[in-house]
């Protein structure tokens, strides 16, 4: 059949482009093509149309309805309103869909058809080629399969992520919490077994003292109970100081008020305080882990900075809870921390790795006669704003 066929017919510019490319293939195997003509009812497959569709040139029905009926049936709904759509609007579509050969054999086709009207303007003739895409649909296929599976792995590995940051947060916590049971039953037994312990001990001395007649022995008695009392009074402190009620009751920048005055009392530490207004109240949790950072950093000043003077920060950035710490006293070799492995003490990396587990992180920076800087930070995962 030639196009020119179609001559006088009417035909709008996409679906005479369409044509024209269908044209230079036409005559060519490379691809299928056929032609039905509407009027007559007549259909034409090219060699290659035969093969496409695994048919028997000699044996085979060749007709639209041959053609249809070998098209998979969910995808035949879809190209037959394609083609009354070409036959109602004289247009063309390019379609993907799958044929089953009479061989049983699956394909991928891809088919582009133009519809031709006649001169008084009903539907004439359908035009079309057919290429086999069953490589490229294959590919595409493993393509989608194989994007899907890493899709599925990269969630699990999202999940197991997001389970192990929770798992480690939970084991942050409850780290934070047993040390504070061991803190008050050690604050505890100071005082409920020892200081009454030793009170007990005063009230005997000092009713011995009553009988005692004896100067010298009364003298060496009232040196025994004024020792005695020293100890309860120290107990007393030291019960204080490791459970102290501001933590349980008050706030964090009470708790940490709190600790500045008493290692003033303590050590002669002078430290400065300051923190950025509207903070935002951390779980208690975090409260409690800062609260302990900021006692064994301070603890540090006096311990290696040399110094009597210490500032100490709490802010808010970025959703994190920063506590600074800062000292200009005379610092040390910066190779001796942030290197786990070098470190001499616990304090910094057990603060360091508590701050991991919570998903923070902890920066210090030092230099022999450089003073000594920390800066801690939390993610403020469920805090609440302070009223
Ligand atoms: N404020 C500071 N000034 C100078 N050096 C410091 C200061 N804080 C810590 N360092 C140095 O960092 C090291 C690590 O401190 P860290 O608190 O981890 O251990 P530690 O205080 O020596 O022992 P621990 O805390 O286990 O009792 C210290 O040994 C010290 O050399
Ligand atoms: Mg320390």
């Amino acid at each position: 059949m030639e196009t020119g066929d179609t001559g006088g017919a009417r035909l709008p510019r996409d679906a005479r482009n369409a044509l024209d490319a269908m044209s230079a293939v036409w005559r060519s195997d490379a691809v299928g093509t056929w032609h039905w003509d509407l009027r007559t009812g007549k259909a034409f497959w090219n060699a290659r149309m035969f093969e496409l569709l695994g048919r028997d040139p000699a044996a085979s029905d060749v007709s639209g309805a041959a053609f249809l009926s070998m098209i998979l049936a969910e995808d035949r709904p879809r190209i037959e309103s394609a083609i009354a759509e070409i036959l109602r609007t004289a247009g063309h579509f390019e379609e993907e869909f799958q044929i089953v050969r009479p061989d049983g054999e699956a394909r991928w086709l891809l088919a582009r058809c133009v519809a031709v009207h006649g001169e008084q303007g009903a539907p004439s003739e359908l035009l079309g080629v057919i290429l086999d895409i069953t490589g490229r649909k294959r590919d595409e296929i493993e393509m989608q399969r194989v994007t899907r599976a890493l899709e599925v792995r990269l969630g699990e590995t999202s999940e197991t992520v997001a389970q192990r940051t929770a798992e480690l947060q939970r084991l942050a916590v409850q780290l934070t919490q047993a040390e504070l049971a061991e803190r008050k039953r050690i604050a505890n037994l100071l005082h409920d077994t020892v200081q009454q312990t030793l009170v007990a001990a005063i009230l005997g001395a000092e009713k011995a003292r009553r009988q005692i007649t004896n100067a010298g022995a009364r003298e060496t008695l009232t040196e025994v109970i004024s020792a005695i009392q020293e100890v309860v009074a120290r107990t007393r402190l030291l019960s204080i100081q490791l459970d102290p009620p501001v933590l349980a009751h008050g706030t964090l920048s009470e708790s940490l008020c709190w600790l500045a005055d008493s290692k003033r009392e303590q050590y002669g530490l002078q430290v400065t305080y300051r923190e950025s207004p509207g903070l935002a109240a951390p779980s208690e949790e975090i409260k409690l882990f800062v609260f302990e950072a900021a006692r064994e950093l301070l603890f540090n000043v006096v311990k290696h900075g040399g110094v009597l003077a210490a500032s100490m920060g709490l802010g808010v950035q970025d959703g994190a809870l920063c506590l600074s710490v800062d000292d200009e006293g005379q610092g040390c070799d910066p190779g001796l921390v942030g290197d786990a492995s070098r470190e001499q003490g616990l304090g910094l990396a057990m603060i360091r790795d508590r701050a991991a587990m919570l998903g923070g992180e902890v920066s210090v920076s030092s230099a022999p006669g450089a003073g000594f800087h920390v800066r801690l930070r939390v993610p403020l995962h469920d805090s609440r704003a302070l009223p």
